[in-house]
């Protein structure tokens, strides 16, 4: 779609604003839609041959990741809950062609270590107390110039806190160990972006070491 059909833009703004509300009020938490943006035009530019969602759930932030996915690239989502996954699949299935793609149902700690493939572009948005374990068992799964998208990096701004709330400090601590591996990693360089609720974009095989 471009200058000559502008009215499927609006269609386009109205479907997702309308599943952004309807996945909040079913209590399904899903990225804003300006982080669904900045993947994106992510994956415009990266053109990533093989990508990996770790935390589709109902396949929200996987419609831009999948959007500009060029016919006979791969995407490959997990997600720990059955239902979500099958939302997901259905949606992205039923909007997109020519995609490879794969859900699978399971904790991303377990499923990726199986996977036999590797990737250039990893989105991570599942448990924030998990992060660091992601890092691991990714880094045995990256091709050279993988770029890996971490979301929520500022936790809602939890992560400024001395003190967080109790039922945060797992989420804050994983948070921060993840972004001490990516920073102290010399294979690895990072940016921290300010859209959404954060974003630490890195590339692997870009460091002093890489
Ligand atoms: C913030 S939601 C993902 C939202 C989704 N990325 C979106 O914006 O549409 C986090 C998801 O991670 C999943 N999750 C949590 N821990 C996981 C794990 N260890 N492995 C796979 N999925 C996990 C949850 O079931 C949940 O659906």
């Amino acid at each position: 779609m471009l200058i000559d059909n502008l009215s499927l833009y609006l269609e386009e703004k109205k479907f997702l604003k309308d599943l952004e509300e309807k996945s909040r009020s079913l209590k399904i938490p899903v990225i804003s839609i300006e982080t669904g943006a900045f993947l994106e035009f992510a994956v415009l530019l990266k053109k990533p041959k093989k990508l990996l969602e770790i935390g589709c759930g109902n396949g929200f932030s996987t419609y831009f990741l999948v959007k500009n996915l060029k016919i006979c690239s791969s995407y490959t989502g997990i997600d720990l809950s059955k239902s979500r996954l099958f939302l997901a699949e259905s949606f992205i299935r039923e909007r997109f062609h020519g995609v490879e793609m794969e859900f699978i149902s399971g904790n991303a700690l377990d499923v990726i270590v199986d996977l036999d493939k590797k990737f250039d572009f990893v989105f991570i948005d599942a448990a924030k107390f998990e992060y660091p374990g992601y890092l691991e068992v990714i880094l045995k799964k990256l091709n050279k110039g993988a770029l890996i998208i971490a979301d929520n990096i500022f936790y809602n701004g939890k992560i400024f806190s001395q003190t967080p709330l109790r039922h945060d400090k797992k989420s804050v601590k994983g948070i921060k160990e993840y972004l001490k591996m990516i920073t102290s990693n010399n294979m690895i360089t990072t940016e921290l972006i300010d859209i959404g609720d954060g974003l630490a974009i890195s590339i692997y095989g870009d460091g002093p070491d890489g």
